[in-house]
């Protein structure tokens, strides 16, 4: 009920403008997010990397409907790209396809991250492409697959919660694309989606052991260089797959959230399981927090601490 709260306030336009404005918010988002701008990415990813544990950098921000807007987007990547390259990070980025304009046009948006792609791949890294709400499913498949063919340097997320999902896998495998696994943090009809959150924990659990199965057998010659990212939190999940090989599997990991389960993050990387950080960074907030205060209601806790605290 509360999660669904979140989600419906996460597509709020009233509320994204009023609550960013606020100085508690601003001060309880930190807690999942290094800063505002790439530089404080920059230093987050350095950090981690200090510690052995690479990153993937994200600007928060997405649904951008007009060219102009679209192409400052691509711009900033480009530069975050080189800034990378140039700092010499062991860092990937991952882009909202809506963010970079698919409403306004698909073929700008695959090229904005063939360029990517193409300087990701001479620092033998990837980009990623993020997976967002259902209507965007069938276009971000196509955007992934779309420059799969050009480059092997991509990957593109999947959602457990849909029940499309595990034919889309299966395809996605077999296509050689690098593939994360999340649990899906949209909220989607139940007509394609699980609704229980103990399904959609099932479907995760299902869909990682295909992958890594995959990953196991070497899978196909088509998929030779494809990475299989796990992205959760969930401690059971992580111990299941620690269990059936992860660690050991060549080309597979954890990815995490910057902030979330900081323990786990450390404990992982000293038991030497792969894992990859995502630290998002950004003013465009709102939307992405309402998500994470949706997968554990007990975040509000920090949000009215921060109210009291001020
Ligand atoms: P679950 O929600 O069951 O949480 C397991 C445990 O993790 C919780 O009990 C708690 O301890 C901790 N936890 C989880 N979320 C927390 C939070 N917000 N604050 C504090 N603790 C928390 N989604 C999507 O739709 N499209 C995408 O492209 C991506 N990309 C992405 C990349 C990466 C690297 C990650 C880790 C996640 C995403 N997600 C995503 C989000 C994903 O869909 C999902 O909503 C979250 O990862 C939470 O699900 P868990 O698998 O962690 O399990």
């Amino acid at each position: 009920m509360l999660r669904n709260a979140f989600l419906w306030a996460s597509t709020n336009p009233w509320l994204a403008r009023q609550l960013p404005r606020r100085g508690f918010a601003r001060r309880a988002v930190r807690r999942f997010m290094p800063g505002e701008t790439v530089e404080a990415g920059l230093i987050a990813a350095d950090d981690l990397g200090r510690r052995g544990v690479p990153a993937v950098l994200t600007m928060l921000g997405e649904e951008v409907h007009d060219e102009a807007s679209a192409d400052a987007v691509a711009a900033h990547y480009r530069d975050a790209e080189a800034r990378v390259a140039r700092a010499g990070l062991d860092v990937e980025l991952s882009v909202k396809p809506t963010h970079l304009g698919l409403s306004v046009s698909r073929e700008r948006v695959r090229d904005a991250i063939l360029d990517l792609a193409g300087g990701a791949r001479s620092r033998g890294r990837k980009v990623w492409i993020d997976m967002e709400g259902s209507a965007w499913t069938d276009a971000t498949l196509e955007l992934a697959r779309a420059v799969r063919e050009r480059t092997e340097a991509v990957g593109v997320c999947v959602q457990a919660n849909l029940k499309r999902t595990e034919r889309d896998l299966e395809a996605l495998l077999g296509d050689g694309l690098s593939i994360r696994l999340v649990k899906g943090a949209y909220l989607e009809p139940p007509s394609i989606a699980y609704e229980r959150k103990s399904d959609v924990d099932a479907a995760y659990l299902r869909l990682a052991r295909t992958m890594l199965d995959f990953a196991t057998t070497a899978g196909t010659a088509t998929a030779a260089s494809a990475r299989y990212a796990f992205g959760t939190h969930d401690p059971v999940v992580i111990d299941a797959l620690r269990q059936a090989g992860l660690g050991r599997v060549a080309r597979c990991e954890i990815q995490m959230l910057y902030g979330i389960r900081p323990a786990a993050q450390r404990e992982l990387a000293q038991a030497g399981v792969p894992l990859r950080v995502l630290i998002s960074y950004g003013d465009s907030w709102f939307p992405w927090y309402m998500r994470r205060l949706a997968e554990r209601p007990a975040n509000v806790l920090f949000l009215l601490r921060s109210l009291v605290a001020r």
